[in-house]
């Protein structure tokens, strides 16, 4: 199936590499990566443990510098940004929900969501208005006013994903997202993702190993030691059919 041309490029990865450590002990995690995102749709990237899926991520997201290669947001060259530049674009394009929460444990839910919109300049109390919408959307409205510290692991994710959609980032990137949400509160949230995918010139992209959410993908990519080594269309009504098994 071709892409639909009206269909934007929201993120080109091309030619990307990307090693840890030094000498013996260095470990090429990222070979020769080349990937595309689109807007309107949702693109979930799988593959095993360890095989580079959070690095690629944190690539696109620049929070990670790549050694080698080109990452395109919306026609931004992150490789040419300085820091201070880079920090600005991510604050104003990106949403990233992170595997591991990363939470202020000394703010409370309202306040933690609140963030990207005070880093962008909105007045404080219009933020706050803003993020208990956001909780509300993820099913959180009436726990505002509490610590992260005091949620379970499933209402602490979906207060990040509150945080990575209140001031609706073109580009919307989450490591497991539904790592630690039940059933019901999986599609609350992947009905947000779907949401963002469908509004204009927007995208999502989503590590996960929950095929139980595959069906909202509108392509999913395998990623094996460092590479993309396929890339599926998935048709509605369909259940994705790979050359390989994915993980479980
Ligand atoms: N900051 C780092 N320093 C050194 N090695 C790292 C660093 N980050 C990741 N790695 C290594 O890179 C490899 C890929 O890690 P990554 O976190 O991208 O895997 P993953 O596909 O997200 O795995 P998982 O499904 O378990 O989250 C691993 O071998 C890991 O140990
Ligand atoms: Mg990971």
């Amino acid at each position: 199936m071709a892409i639909d041309p009206a269909k934007g490029t929201a993120v080109h990865v091309r030619s990307v590499n990307k090693s840890f450590g030094d000498g013996a002990a260095r470990l090429h995690v990222l070979k020769d990566v080349h990937l595309e995102a689109y807007t309107g749709e949702i693109m979930m990237l799988v593959g095993p443990s360890g095989c580079g899926k959070t690095t690629l991520l944190s690539a696109i997201a620049g929070t990670l510098r790549i050694d080698s290669g080109e990452i395109d947001v919306f026609g931004n060259e992150l490789q040419q940004m300085r820091n201070s530049a880079l920090t600005r674009f991510r604050a104003a394009n990106i949403g990233f929900i992170f595997q591991q929460f990363n939470l202020i444990p000394t703010l409370s839910c309202a306040e933690n969501v609140s963030v990207p919109l005070l880093i962008r300049g909105i007045p404080a109390s219009t933020a706050k208005k803003r993020a208990r919408e956001a909780l509300d959307s993820v099913g959180m409205g009436d726990r505002w006013n509490e610590r992260p510290g005091k949620l379970s692991g499933g209402q602490q994710q979906r207060i990040a994903i509150a945080r990575a959609l209140v001031h609706e980032p073109p580009l919307v990137i989450c490591d497991e997202p539904t790592a630690a949400l039940d059933a019901a509160n999986g599609e609350i949230v992947l009905d947000l993702f779907r949401q963002v995918a469908r509004s204009a010139n927007r995208a999502v992209i989503i590590v996960t190993h929950d095929s139980r959410i595959f069906s909202y993908a509108d392509r999913i990519a395998r990623m094996d030691d460092g590479r993309i080594v396929e890339v599926h269309h998935v048709i509605p009504g369909e259940a994705p059919h790979f050359e390989h098994e994915l993980p479980h």
